[in-house]
């Protein structure tokens, strides 16, 4: 395992309000930084979010809420920092791309870039998507409408600045091919590996002209242009943690061969994060990321979530209801990372019922109550040589947990539902082992010795889950450490009361 981890999000757009997808992608990112952060020494992971904040939707956004476009995105970011603070983001950095430490690498890359000559000017005819801001040409249109959104084109003829991807494409898939983790899961380095096979890659574009566009990056070459949105967002993973010298040498703690990094997206910006920016690195003399990890999509009913179809669903409203955790997990554990899942209140309130109520409430709820009830509120001390097989068992499934735990999350896949189903085994063997050791019967029958062990697993249990549990949910982690570390046991309120259908 390498010594450091760097773990990144997507730089969210502010042109709208954060919802349930940001927050996904954030709390994966989260879970994964909590979890290395216990796997490696004190202060070697940075986990880095952001917004980015320039171009036309931007622009167009603030146009509409009647403000200059500093003011409109200095607003909506406190929103995503809000909404972070909810959720329990434990981010290290946050990097805006209206920062002063962010432009100044952008404008640094891209003057290395010419001066290198990867970017030169030519003119431009293609079909533009204001809302995807994308440029296509005309042999990438099958009618009049955009390709990725189906909304209507709009020919435009100019002059621009173009980056030399095309020089790429043979580096760019034998890469992809000798590195099999640089782009999780697999399926998506099937996608890309194809789409590089199939397609040539034509140069990048990655100037606006200021007339058309004025809220972007000044390119440092031409007054007449600002930076392409996306070469601006791309750079803020290094214009975050590193600086280039004056040789041009690009330094960085966190950007080193001792580090790990990876970058945590959704499936929907896979090629500019396994095409662009890889090349944009390389043309660079820096080296890669290890992973690009690409979730899938969070649906509503099965269709994407719009403004414009109105299905949004805004993640303060969920957590309010269901509370912070909740929500955490279900996100984690609904739906295999990197399929598309379907959100709804009633696939919450299903998961609930079974895995938190049911499982995880019951088995605490009920340990907690045999200790208030049998021992007072103390917890009997260990006593070695349990005989019972079922003790035994569980006791060793406890031994491996943390084990399978690393395996199913620190690995390339990133498998959080496979994680949380391993911490899920032990509790239910404790909750059969209840239900069959009957431990009423045992105190009735004065049973001692077997009652003791009994509750000592279902101790061990509780201690152990909540420690694999902490990445995941964080609150209760802290919540059971504390109902299980006190001098005096009680059993309180249930951490998780079953929520009973009102219809
Ligand atoms: N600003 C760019 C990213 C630049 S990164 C250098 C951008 N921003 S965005 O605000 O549109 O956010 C896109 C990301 O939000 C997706 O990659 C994904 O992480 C998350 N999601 C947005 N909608 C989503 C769903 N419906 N479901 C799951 N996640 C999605 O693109």
């Amino acid at each position: 395992m390498k010594s450091k981890f760097y773990i990144t999000t997507p730089i969210y757009y502010v042109n709208a309000s954060p919802h349930i997808g940001h927050s996904y992608t954030t709390i994966a990112a989260d879970t994964i930084a909590r979890f290395m952060r216990k796997a490696l020494k004190e202060g070697n992971v940075l986990f880095l979010t952001g917004t980015d904040e320039h171009g036309q939707k931007i622009q167009k956004a603030a146009d509409e809420a009647g403000l200059s476009a500093q003011e409109f995105v200095d607003k909506v970011v406190v929103q995503f920092r809000n909404l972070w603070k909810t959720l329990n983001i434990s981010y290290d950095d946050f990097i805006r791309t209206t920062q002063d430490r962010h432009i100044r690498t952008v404008q640094k890359a891209l003057q290395m870039l010419y001066d290198k000559k990867e970017i030169y000017s030519a003119e431009y005819q293609g079909w533009y998507c204001t809302p995807c801001e994308i440029f296509w040409t005309e042999t990438q249109l099958t009618d009049s409408l955009c390709p990725d959104c189906r909304r209507p084109l709009e020919k435009i003829s100019e002059v621009n600045y173009f980056f030399k991807i095309s020089a790429y494409q043979d580096w760019l898939f034998n890469h992809i091919k000798n590195n099999p983790c640089f782009i999780q899961p697999a399926s998506r380095q099937e996608e890309i590996l194809s789409f590089l096979k199939m397609n040539t890659l034509t140069d990048l574009c990655i100037s606006r002209p200021r007339q058309r566009l004025s809220w972007g990056i000044p390119v440092p070459f031409s007054k007449e242009h600002v930076t392409y949105v996306w070469f601006d967002a791309l750079i803020n993973y290094i214009s975050a943690v590193g600086e280039f010298d004056d040789k041009g040498n690009y330094v960085s703690g966190w950007w080193g061969d001792d580090t790990r990094i990876v970058h945590m997206i959704g499936k929907d910006i896979l090629r500019q994060h396994t095409v662009y920016w890889p090349i944009m690195l390389k043309a660079l003399g820096i080296r890669m990321p290890d992973t690009v990890c690409a979730h899938g999509w969070w649906l509503i009913d099965a269709a994407k979530m719009s403004k414009s179809r109105g299905n949004v669903v805004n993640p303060l409203e969920v957590v309010d209801k269901y509370g912070v955790d909740v929500y955490r997990y279900f996100l984690l554990k609904d739906v295999p990372f990197g399929l598309d899942g379907n959100f709804s209140e009633e696939a919450i309130v299903k998961r609930f019922n079974s895995d938190l109520a049911n499982d995880l409430g019951n088995l605490l709820y009920r340990t907690l109550t045999m200790i208030e009830k049998y021992y007072q509120g103390v917890i009997p001390s260990p006593r070695d040589g349990a005989h019972d097989e079922r003790i035994k068992n569980i006791a060793s499934c406890i031994t491996s947990l943390s084990r399978e735990v690393e395996d199913a999350l620190a690995k390339a896949t990133f498998n959080f539902s496979l994680a949380l189903e391993k911490i899920w085994e032990p509790i239910n063997m404790a909750n059969k082992y209840v239900e069959e050791a009957k431990p009423w019967n045992l105190a009735k029958e004065n049973k001692k010795e077997e009652l003791e062990a009994f509750i000592r697993i279902l101790v061990d249990v509780i201690r152990q889950v909540g420690n694999a549990l902490s990445p995941f949910m964080p609150q209760t982690a802290s919540l059971i450490e504390e109902q299980i570390g006190r001098d005096k046991i009680s059993k309180g309120r249930p951490l998780f009361p079953r929520i009973e259908n009102k219809r």
